[in-house]
């Protein structure tokens, strides 16, 4: 897709204006007669109004303002996703767009809106591929500049490098595909990446990675991406912890059929929320140094799977006694985060389908965050969560929650109690990093089972806006 900016309101050719829903019906250029079936079609709320002109279409569309700016840039958001649907529909593929706002934030996000909704995934559909494809977007808008658009193509295919790694079954993505995966995006970006292999991570002695492949036919994998850009602000990096799963069985401690293994492809969400957030943060050359570390296996019985009752001693040196060997992602991660000790993180942050209990307790409305940092992180968080409309709610992380995770034989065992259950898997994670830390639960919003605006059935791709926005501000002064 050919994205520019244009200098003059083209005529007679297809065009959609975006305005305010504050616009009145007489303050728009039509004629008398078309005034009219607008104002028709307004009344009874229609919110994109097409003039057909025979040779051209002229495509109304009206922003409704919210309550909240939140709110009100979600409404563009999916007024954008609307005219897509709609230029789809008319096989319409190339488009001017005017902007009728006098504030930027609202015709980028219709555009943000609009982009995010072109995504669809073809790899596996040999009968009826998707063909229709938005050619060349002319962007009408004395507000904005291209800096700004390129900008959001840049997060959209982020966002959409994200997806097609959560829709891609495990028998095309293994851990080693998805190292690989690591380091095309890499290249692309100008990452230093670094993966290790199994003899690697025997060596580095990561007993929870091990054990959790130890059933598994394909090796595990341990990815590293580093952006650490000259002018970066920070010395010491933020460090992200993608969980990548490829796919969980539970293990021995096999997930109960039917329907609880459907959608466990998506169980490296995580990892491909890190992956794609850092590849954006480097094509956009943001000056933050970051890291992203990806542990990668997937989650079987066989060979010789680890078992309940086992014990292991992790890349810390710490033993923790298996319970349940579908609490998995927590082991992982565990090494992962106890491994970016070597960076000296400012900041760790774990981003995980960690638990079942953060899904049933907000659904796939939002992310669960928690953490211990004593700052205005998990507030920044939020501010990122609320411009991108990938909101955050915090959870307690109360020290209590970590009680039921002592072991009778070991130093900790890897399942709490059912109450709290997403609280207690961070309170796990807590136990192996001094860095200050906050736990991500995306296993709400991760993976869904019907599209609503610009968000696609399946992989979503969430966090990877949030956590750009994130990244980006954190070290600003204010
Ligand atoms: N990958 C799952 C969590 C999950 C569940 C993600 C549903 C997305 C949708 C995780 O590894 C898991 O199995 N968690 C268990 C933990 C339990 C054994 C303590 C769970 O949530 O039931
Ligand atoms: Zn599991
Ligand atoms: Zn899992």
């Amino acid at each position: 897709m050919n994205i520019q900016h244009i200098n003059t309101i083209p005529q007679q050719q297809n065009t959609i204006s975006v305005y305010p829903q504050s616009v009145k019906t007489d303050n728009i250029p039509a004629s008398t007669e078309q005034l009219k079936y607008i104002a028709n079609k307004r009344n009874d709320k229609c919110n994109l109004i097409s003039l057909n002109n025979y040779t051209y279409q002229q495509i109304l569309c009206f922003a409704e303002e919210s309550y909240t700016e939140t709110n009100t840039l979600e409404n563009y958001r999916k007024l954008g996703a609307e005219a897509y649907a709609y230029l789809k529909s008319e096989k319409l593929n190339t488009i001017n767009i005017t902007d009728h706002n006098n504030n930027k934030e609202y015709i980028l996000s219709f555009i943000e809106g609009l982009l995010l909704k072109s995504y669809h995934f073809n790899k596996y559909k040999t009968l009826e591929p998707e063909t229709f494809s938005l050619e060349s977007v002319n962007i009408y808008s004395p507000n904005t500049t291209d800096t700004d658009t390129q900008i959001l193509e840049i997060t959209t295919s982020a966002v959409f490098s994200a997806r097609d790694l959560v829709n891609t079954p495990v028998i095309d993505l293994s851990a080693v595909k998805l190292s690989e995966t690591a380091q095309k995006l890499a290249n692309e970006a100008g990452l230093q990446a670094d993966v290790f292999d199994k003899q690697k991570i025997e060596e580095l002695k990561m007993g929870g990675l091990l054990s959790v492949n130890a059933g598994s036919f394909d090796p595990p994998t341990f990815t590293t991406l580093q952006w650490k850009p000259a002018d970066a602000l920070n010395t010491k990096p933020i460090v992200l912890v993608g969980k990548g799963i490829v796919y969980d069985t539970g293990g021995l401690s096999l997930k109960p059929t039917p329907n609880s293994m459907d959608q466990m492809k998506s169980d490296m969400a995580g990892a491909a929320t890190v992956m794609a957030t850092i590849y954006a943060i480097a094509l956009l050359k943001i000056p933050v140094y970051t890291v992203a570390l990806v542990p990668s296996t997937d989650n079987r019985p066989g060979k010789n799977a680890y078992t309940p009752g086992d014990v292991i001693t992790m890349h810390n040196g710490k033993t923790v006694e298996i319970k349940n060997t579908d609490a998995e992602g927590r082991l992982i991660l565990a090494d992962g985060l106890s491994y970016a000790k070597n960076f000296d993180p400012a900041l760790s942050i774990s981003v995980a389908t960690l638990t079942g209990n953060a899904a049933l307790a907000i659904g796939p409305y939002g992310i669960v965050a928690m953490g211990n940092t004593t700052d205005n992180s998990i507030d920044k968080l939020k501010q990122s969560g609320e411009k991108t409309f990938e909101r955050v709610v915090e959870f307690p992380f109360w020290e209590e929650y970590g009680k039921s995770l002592k072991s009778d034989i070991a130093d900790l065992k890897n399942l709490g109690e059912r109450e709290g259950g997403a609280i207690s898997a961070g309170k796990f994670l807590e136990n192996f990093t001094e860095a200050p830390f906050i736990h991500l639960d995306i296993a709400g919003p991760a993976f869904v089972s019907k599209s609503t605006g610009y968000i696609p059935k399946g992989g979503t791709g969430t966090g990877v806006r949030m956590l750009i926005d994130f990244v980006k501000n954190y070290f600003n002064q204010a």
